[in-house]
């Protein structure tokens, strides 16, 4: 037998006994994976940008960005050995101050951060379907804002810490703290600004999951009951009482939602400025998303006299991995689009390898080098990334008014 795996054929052991020797050898091996892969306290590095990436995530053309570099303004980019130029997320940064000091007379702002007036937006991605798509979602869009500009903090609210896992930070082994310690009840609390931990993108920092967000689900329920506190009655304040710490810090907050709807879901709901629903488009992932909003909908009304009320400036379905040659599935999109109207994102995220491939090395479409990937397929899947993204950074700036 190999030593590696199991015995077969022992006395058959009581059920949680094998569970538990079973997800012991996997979490063994999984951890030797990922130190191989992934040493403790690894940074993450991101790769540079292509003249027609920033010329894209700036806002400027291409021969704008040409001639500046040609007359020595603005930061300079890297040339490569073919002529190439390409620009690091820092230089995207400085360039965009640059425009704005020395910027044309129009009123138009490089630098989007928020102004006066202009409220925090905290994005929820949310369904309890597993696998619809909102870590993908959640992952790219908070990079796609930071590449844009904003100042963004993602929020990894799944035990399951796959954001935090995405951007590097794997809490068991690097010993760090999760949001848990933020919203936990007993003494051992934290504030937000201990746990935030910054990004390989600039402008982007991460507060990271763990296992033990997992307790919140049990905690809650006993902090409700307990008559000598209100921390428990108030449990859907938690999320948005730590961001309320770090406001200025930030333009954007995207929270990252476990597939369940538990204590955790409701207080980012609570907390948040707009919703994202992520919805495969199959007729079973549609019912159980129908469900979700019957029991979310049944949830929220009683707790709503208790002042967790969920003020949303928009709330818009988001279609994931489609695959619009494939008819049933452009027809349920149909079957929506009739019933939904305008609450359906009107560009949707498409099914491409690009995206999957890139996730097995714990990467992104913003990360991965487009030359590692067959690129007619790495464009496609970046073109409706973009469009997705760039449709809710939309929403967002119109709930500033802008
Ligand atoms: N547009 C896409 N094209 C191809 N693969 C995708 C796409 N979106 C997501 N995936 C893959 O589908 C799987 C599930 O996606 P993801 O983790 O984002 O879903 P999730 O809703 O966060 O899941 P969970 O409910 O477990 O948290 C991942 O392996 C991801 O790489
Ligand atoms: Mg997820």
């Amino acid at each position: 037998m190999n030593a590696n795996s199991m015995p077969s054929r022992k006395a058959p052991a009581h059920f949680e006994d094998q569970i538990l020797e079973q997800g012991d050898l996997i979490s063994k091996k999984l951890h030797l994976l990922s130190v191989q892969r992934f040493p403790p306290n690894a940074k993450k590095t991101l790769r540079s940008f292509s003249l027609s990436e920033v010329a894209n995530y700036v806002g400027v053309s291409q021969s704008t960005l040409k001639k500046l570099h040609l007359e020595g303004k603005g930061p300079s980019p890297q040339t490569s050995s073919s002529g190439r130029r390409s620009y690091s997320a820092e230089q995207m940064l400085e360039l965009r101050q640059y425009l704005d000091a020395h910027g044309r007379s129009d009123s138009r702002m490089y630098v989007p951060h928020r102004r006066v007036g202009e409220k925090l937006q905290v994005v929820a991605v949310v369904n309890f379907k597993g696998g619809s798509g909102k870590t993908t979602t959640a992952g790219h869009l908070a990079q796609h804002l930071a590449l844009t500009g904003h100042r963004v903090l993602a929020i990894d609210l799944d035990p399951q810490a796959s954001l935090s896992s995405l951007h590097g930070f794997q809490p068991e082994l690097d010993q760090i703290s999760s949001i848990y310690d933020a919203i936990r009840y007993d003494g051992e609390r934290k504030p937000l600004s201990e746990i935030i931990q910054q990004t390989n993108f600039p402008g982007l920092d991460v507060v990271p999951a763990n296992l033990d967000l997992q307790e919140y689900e049990y905690d809650t329920p006993l902090a409700m009951a307990d008559k000598s506190s209100n921390e428990g009655k108030t449990f859907f304040t938690r999320i948005s009482r730590s961001l309320a710490e770090v406001d200025d810090r930030y333009d954007v907050v995207v929270i990252d939602c476990p597939p369940q709807l538990g204590y955790l879901t409701l207080t980012a709901l609570t907390a948040a400025t707009s919703v994202l629903i992520t919805i495969h488009p199959q007729m079973l992932d549609v019912m159980s998303m129908g469900q979700f909003l019957l029991m979310l909908g049944g949830i929220l009304k009683p707790i709503r006299s208790a002042g967790a009320e969920v003020n949303l400036s928009w709330y818009r379905y988001l279609i994931t991995r489609y695959e619009p040659t494939d008819v049933p599935q452009a027809q349920m999109v149909g079957f929506m689009s009739t019933m939904f109207h305008e609450f359906m994102l009107k560009h949707q995220m498409v099914k491409s390898t690009a995206i999957s491939d890139a996730g097995i090395t714990k990467q992104t479409l913003y990360e991965v080098e487009r030359s590692s990937m067959n690129r007619g397929t790495y464009d496609r899947a970046l073109e409706s990334m973009d469009a997705v993204n760039a449709e809710i950074a939309g929403l967002i700036h119109q709930a500033w008014g802008r």
